[in-house]
């Protein structure tokens, strides 16, 4: 049997080839008017990315900051800021030399800047121990603790404690540092500690059963778990400090364009391409030095914010329970009694 193939004729060639690049065309147009009307908008979609801004001018002369995780992104832009307002600024970084760069790059801003950097890595008890051992030795006053340092969606890693990294890190470590310092802070009351959390708690929660998730890594999840925890023991905290004239508060400092999304590629491109509806890291830090600075907030414990204003705390970062279960197990885990 003979069959005949069917060719597609000169004539409808032509009109499949007209058909793409018509759709073409409707694409590189659309992509230009997105593109214009950014351009166009450009100053009110930074104005509205860049949130709100602390308005405090509340000088810090003779007072002592410590803040984890100084020498780059929000915690730079803090200690920065702190430091014009006349604050000696101790910035506890794992890596001493990013922290003198960071140190340096401050003193370029602000030549009269009181700031020192100190070791301090997060992910290894012994090191968080010497640091405490050698603050409270070398320094006699602390005023406000800011615990910013944190690490985001990392392959599965564990702390040299055997705990997984960013429960290790942004929970566990953050934990044992106010413990060692909580009597220092006291002492130098009226104390600030301000707790760096995120907006991710929202979407975490404490796996009691599976801490550190040896059963099952998700890296995302993990981190929500972590900023979680944050807001948990800043509650917590608070709760026990009553009466101290030591006040402790959690914060969301917004999407910021930082270094947080190394270990994602997705997340780096993402920050990339989208960079422009972002906060700066100086406009990331802004919740950040309100929580530390403002006037109105002298007597202000246990909350959250976003913005440089309250902020909604999602259900499982109210539950007293869930709090008092983790503060059991963190001291637990770390070996520390703190009633
Ligand atoms: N960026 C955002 O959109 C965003 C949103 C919500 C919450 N946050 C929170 O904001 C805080 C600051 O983040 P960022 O955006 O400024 O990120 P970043 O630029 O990556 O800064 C994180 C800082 O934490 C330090 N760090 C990490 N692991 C440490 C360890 N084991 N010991 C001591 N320091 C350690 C880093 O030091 P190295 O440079 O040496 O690694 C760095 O100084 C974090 O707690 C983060 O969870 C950020």
């Amino acid at each position: 049997m003979i069959t005949e193939e069917w060719q597609p004729t000169g004539g409808e060639c032509e009109g499949e080839e007209r058909k793409i690049m018509m759709v073409l065309l409707l694409i590189v147009a659309g992509l230009g008017v997105v593109s214009l009307l950014m351009i166009l908008f450009a100053p009110h979609i930074r104005k509205y990315a860049a949130g709100g801004v602390c308005k405090s001018a509340a000088r810090l002369d003779g007072k002592t900051v410590l803040i984890t995780g100084a020498n780059t992104g929000i915690g730079k832009e803090t200690a920065l800021d702190l430091a014009m307002r006349g604050a000696r600024v101790i910035m506890a970084c794992r890596d001493v030399e990013k922290g003198e760069e960071a140190a340096a790059s401050i003193r370029a801003v602000c030549p009269s800047a009181q700031v020192e950097v100190r070791e301090l890595d997060l992910a290894d008890t012994c090191s968080i121990r010497a640091f405490a051992q050698k603050f409270l030795r070398e320094v006699n006053q602390l005023h406000i603790l800011i615990s910013n340092a944190g690490v985001m969606m990392c392959p599965y890693m564990k702390t040299i404690d055997g705990f997984e990294m960013q429960i290790g890190v942004n929970h566990l470590g953050h934990f044992l540092l106010t413990f060692l310092l909580i009597g220092l802070l006291k002492r130098s009351a009226p104390a600030r500690i301000v707790v760096v959390s995120s907006l991710a708690h929202n979407f975490g929660w404490i796996r009691f059963h599976d801490l550190h998730s040896q059963g099952s890594y998700n890296s995302g999840l993990a981190y929500c778990q972590s900023k979680l925890a944050n807001v948990l023991f800043a509650r917590e905290l608070a709760r026990r400090l009553k009466g101290s004239n030591v006040t402790v508060n959690s914060l969301h400092p917004g999407t910021v364009n930082s270094e947080l999304t190394r270990h994602s590629t997705v997340m780096t491109i993402l920050f990339t391409v989208f960079a422009m509806f972002l906060k700066t890291p100086r406009e990331g830090a802004q919740t950040t030095i309100y929580c530390a600075v403002a006037e109105e907030l002298h007597s202000i414990s246990g909350k959250h914010f976003s913005d440089c204003a309250p902020a909604f705390v999602a259900p499982q970062g109210r539950s007293e329970e869930t709090a008092r279960r983790l503060w059991e197990v963190s001291c637990e885990l770390l070996g520390i009694e703190w009633d």
